[in-house]
């Protein structure tokens, strides 16, 4: 698991050990370093890489995700996000390692809802420039590869949940945007998809997606509903999602997920259900606190 520290990665690791896997991560953070755990920072020079172990399949779950933060340094980011993981793919391919890489629905514009796996990309950001590059270059590569793209991965700990929740526990406003589309998934479903993709050694671009684009201001009408607070303390605005600089109001984020339900039997799940679940765990988990 290549950065098992992120949201993904972390889930995804443990995912696959609880079903058995021998499971190795990698990390940039010096202090957890171990057996099981090898240092890799993608900003160092590939020859100071650590020797990678005999593994059958390899997950690239590194990303520097923040819009804002790629438009800023295209140079930076680019390292992260393109050059570094398609030089370690090359490598891991040469030793006969299946390779997942993990990408975006960023990869498109955003005008077009349930995007096809063979529409040509058509990034509007730095960042789905990059992650659209490594795509290709991974999936040409001599060997086993496959590319995972991903929309909105949503948790308890989502920034802009953990705002609201402060800001409704403290009595004050809330800012929804009612043009800013998401069709969330959590990081268990893309940890259920990536066990189905290496398990299966699947070639190919696969896609998890919610069913269905929801408006930001649904969710703060959720997490409203579930604190039992004030339904006047939303402010619904158009645009300015935070971080989203380029295409800031993004309208449709789906991908066509027909494929992944005829080779594996994994429907896009509810949006509006992944919506709800997340809110209640928040909300519970902020009662506990
Ligand atoms: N989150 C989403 O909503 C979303 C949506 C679509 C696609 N994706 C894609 O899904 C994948 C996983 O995303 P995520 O949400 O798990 O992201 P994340 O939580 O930000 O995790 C990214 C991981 O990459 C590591 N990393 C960043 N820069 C690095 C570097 N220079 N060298 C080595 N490791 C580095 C981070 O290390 P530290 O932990 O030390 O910072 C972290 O472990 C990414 O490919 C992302 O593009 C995510």
């Amino acid at each position: 698991m290549i950065g098992a520290d992120g949201q993904v990665g972390s889930v995804a690791l443990r995912d696959l050990a609880e079903r058995g896997c021998k499971v190795v991560g990698t990390t940039r953070r010096a202090a957890t370093v171990g057996d099981d755990r090898l240092f890799l920072d993608f900003s160092l020079p590939p020859g100071e890489w650590p020797d990678l172990p005999a593994v059958d399949a390899a997950v690239i779950c590194t990303a520097m995700t923040r819009i804002d933060e790629c438009e800023d340094d295209p140079d930076g980011s680019a390292v992260v996000n393109l050059h570094a993981p398609v030089e370690l793919a090359s490598r891991l391919c040469e030793r006969g390692v299946f390779v997942l890489f993990l990408s975006t629905t960023g990869v498109f514009d955003f005008t077009r809802p349930y995007r096809r796996h063979d529409d040509p990309p058509s990034p509007v950001s730095a960042y789905g420039r990059q992650k659209a590059e490594a795509e290709a270059r991974i999936l040409e590569l001599e060997g086993k590869t496959a590319v995972l793209r991903l929309t909105k991965i949503m948790g308890p700990d989502m920034p802009i949940l953990r705002t609201w929740h402060a800001n409704l526990v403290a009595g004050e406003k809330i800012t929804s945007y009612e043009d800013a589309f998401i069709a969330p998934i959590t990081a268990a479903f893309v940890a259920l998809m990536i066990h189905a993709i290496i398990s299966g050694g699947a070639e190919g671009v696969f896609h998890a997606s919610g069913d269905e684009d929801v408006p930001y201001t649904v969710l703060a009408e959720q997490l409203v509903r579930a604190m039992d607070a004030d339904a006047t303390l939303i402010t619904t605005v158009e645009g300015g999602l935070p971080h989203y600089p380029i295409a800031n109001a993004p309208r449709y984020t789906t991908l066509d997920m027909s494929r992944e339900e005829k080779m594996f039997g994994i429907p896009a799940p509810s949006s509006l259900a992944t919506m709800a679940e997340t809110v209640e765990a928040l909300v519970r988990g902020g009662q506990a606190a």
